[in-house]
């Protein structure tokens, strides 16, 4: 979704902000610009196309000097992708150029009020109000005219803002889009998230929300919205370079594929010593965690279908009920939730709009949030009463991989601490489940081995129209994820269904070819599986199988058969996703299509 890259220092600032648009390119965008602030002019360039484009355009660059500038990725909201509606958007008299990251609510009455006044807009966008509105309210203060038009401000916003009036000087304000400042020496940058920053600077500042930042080459001020000083505070960014860079992989989803391994064992080993699970970042403890009668998982997406397998687990494990639902809806449902129930939030980004409301609503009703996100200082984790980060490392391919699964790691580990607090479980039981728990990376990496054998089954599904996942239990709930790795970056239509419900309707639509991918890793109810397997065969179904290593009788019921190690029953998801993130990865690269940039979808949903 829209990234914001700014700079001011010395250097050229288009080569800096062309970079940072590049490395925000995952997020997902349709159009994108710069505006670069030089001898008392703003000058402007845009693309519907890629960046590279904007580099030729500018000729890297040189065309737009100057060493103060902002730069944007807009994902189209209100209007349609276009030069015009691309950001930057200058005011009127070229004062002031915007970049907006967010969704302005009250824009149709702000631009009203400006149409009436006799303001005419070039774009159909809800972001040109705002260098309109400082036109209006700038009388020679800068931070006075920013404060007085992000007071009149709905909805969300993450601003990056230059004026001519002030060649050193660029403005930031947020209000619960992302938006962070990288702190240099002799220079300071702005930027949606740090994968635009750490080839600069590890020296972060993350903004509040309702907070303005003014920034020159030396200097970092923040003000909240009445002009009162708000005091900085510098974090340091551990994640190197190399982990935002491809490294030699064609695409990062395969390259952090191959790091699922690496960053499971960086999220578990930490916190297991001496073979027991210590959650040491979170202040849940015995007493509380006792008060709790329920637990309510709340996520989008694939976070979701981690939350999914989360209930099964939790549920076994713990015998407290667990519900989960989509962020989208849990918000508009007037949930039921108070200070016995425990809400789980999930999510990679730690942006995504609908689940920080979500989040939101459940602490506004008196419950206790624990979450469970990857990026450090992000507005979900500065919500929550716990975190439990994943230590997944940056994420830029679009379909996450390495998020979901150190989520399930994180999910696992949670469920581990919780059954040994409350006595649940017994210690040997749980001492095997933790042994196993740090097995599931080496288990993976047998399943990455065997990455020509799921290319060439991946061959089959090419020219499908549509396919099916089955399982049940904890297979259906990776059957859920499977088919949206599927769906998003191959765009062949697949549904996951539980298998024994197939009969009661969908089983309609199993016809000769129709390519059916059947989990059944779950050992106890591996007979069902298999009887649902005849079912879908005897309709002419050509059947993929998974199954745990030595369960080789279904291959005398499938096509193909894909073995996985394994691992305690709980935690089989971590293992048996990986196949299908191969294979649909797989289809998706003989398809030609952009892996890591699937059509329509961004990267960290910061709108609704
Ligand atoms: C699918 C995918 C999305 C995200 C969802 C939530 O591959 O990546 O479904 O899981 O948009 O995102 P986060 O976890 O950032 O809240």
């Amino acid at each position: 979704m829209c990234g914001i890259v700014g700079f001011t220092g010395n250097k050229p600032a288009s080569p800096i902000l062309l970079d940072g648009l590049e490395k925000l390119e995952y997020r997902g965008y349709d159009s994108a610009g710069i505006a670069v602030l030089n001898d008392n002019k703003i000058k402007t360039a845009k693309t519907t196309e890629r960046i590279r484009n904007l580099f030729e355009k500018t000729d890297n660059g040189k065309t737009v000097p100057g060493s103060i500038g902002i730069g944007h990725t807009r994902w189209a909201t209100h209007g349609g992708p276009s030069t015009t509606n691309a950001h930057p958007h200058l005011s009127g008299d070229a004062k002031f150029a915007v970049v907006h990251n967010g969704i302005i609510e009250n824009y149709v009455e702000l631009k009203e009020e400006l149409i009436s006044e006799g303001v005419e807009f070039a774009s159909e966008t809800d972001t040109e109000v705002v260098p309109r509105l400082l036109e209006k309210y700038y009388k020679g203060d800068l931070l006075d005219a920013v404060c007085q038009v992000v007071k009149k401000l709905d909805g969300s916003f993450a601003l990056g803002i230059i004026c001519t009036d002030y060649p050193e000087t660029l403005v930031a304000a947020k209000k619960f889009s992302p938006l962070i400042i990288g702190k240099g020496k002799g220079e300071n940058y702005i930027a949606s998230d740090v994968t635009a920053l750490i080839s600069h600077t590890r020296d972060v500042v993350y903004l509040e929300d309702d907070t303005v930042a003014v920034l020159t080459k030396n200097d970092i001020n923040l003000y909240d919205y009445n002009k009162n000083e708000v005091a900085v505070k510098v974090s340091h960014i551990n994640w190197d370079i190399a982990a935002a860079e491809k490294g030699g992989y064609d695409y990062f989803m395969m390259k952090e594929m191959c790091e699922e391994p690496r960053a499971i064992r960086q999220t578990i080993e930490p916190r297991i010593k001496d073979g027991e699970v210590v959650l040491e970042d979170i202040s849940l403890d015995k007493e509380a965690l006792r008060k709790i009668n329920r637990i309510s998982i709340v996520a989008c997406g694939s976070a979701y279908h981690a939350g999914i397998v989360g209930k099964y687990v939790m549920e076994e494990m713990l015998r407290i009920p667990v519900d989960v639902d989509l962020a989208s809806e849990y918000r508009y449902r007037n949930p039921i939730t108070d200070s016995k129930t425990l809400t789980i939030i999930i999510s990679q980004s730690g942006e995504t709009a609908d689940t920080l409301a979500a989040l939101n609503e459940a602490k506004q009703r008196g419950s206790r949030v624990l979450s469970i996100v990857n990026v450090v200082g992000s507005s979900i984790a500065k919500a929550s009463d716990d975190v439990i980060y994943t230590w997944a490392g940056p994420e830029i391919a679009v379909a996450t991989t390495k998020g979901y699964t150190t989520q399930l790691s994180v999910l696992y580990l949670f469920a581990i601490w919780a059954a040994k607090t409350l006595g649940t479980v017994d210690d040997k039981t749980l001492s095997e489940i933790t042994n196993s728990l740090k097995n599931v990376p080496n288990a993976i990496d047998r399943v990455l081995d065997q990455k020509d054998k799921i290319r060439e089954m991946a061959k089959h599904s090419v020219d499908s129209q549509s396919l099916f996942f089955i399982g049940r239990n904890i297979d259906y709930a990776v059957s859920l994820e499977a088919s949206l790795k599927l769906k998003e970056i191959s765009y062949i239509h697949s549904e996951a269904y539980a298998a024994g419900e197939l009969k009661h309707g969908t089983i309609s639509l199993i016809e000769e070819g129709r390519t059916v991918i059947a989990l059944a890793c779950q050992t106890d109810l591996y007979d069902k599986m298999l009887s649902n397997i005849k079912e879908v065969r005897a309709r002419g179904a050509y059947v993929v199988a998974c199954a745990n290593e030595g369960e080789t009788g279904v291959a005398a019921e499938a096509e193909e058969v894909i073995y996985i190690p394994r691992v305690h029953k709980f935690l089989r998801a971590a293992v048996e996703i990986i196949p299908f993130q191969l294979y649909a990865y797989y289809v998706a690269e003989l398809k030609g299509l952009d892996i890591d940039k699937p059509r329509n979808l961004a990267k960290s949903v910061t709108v609704e």
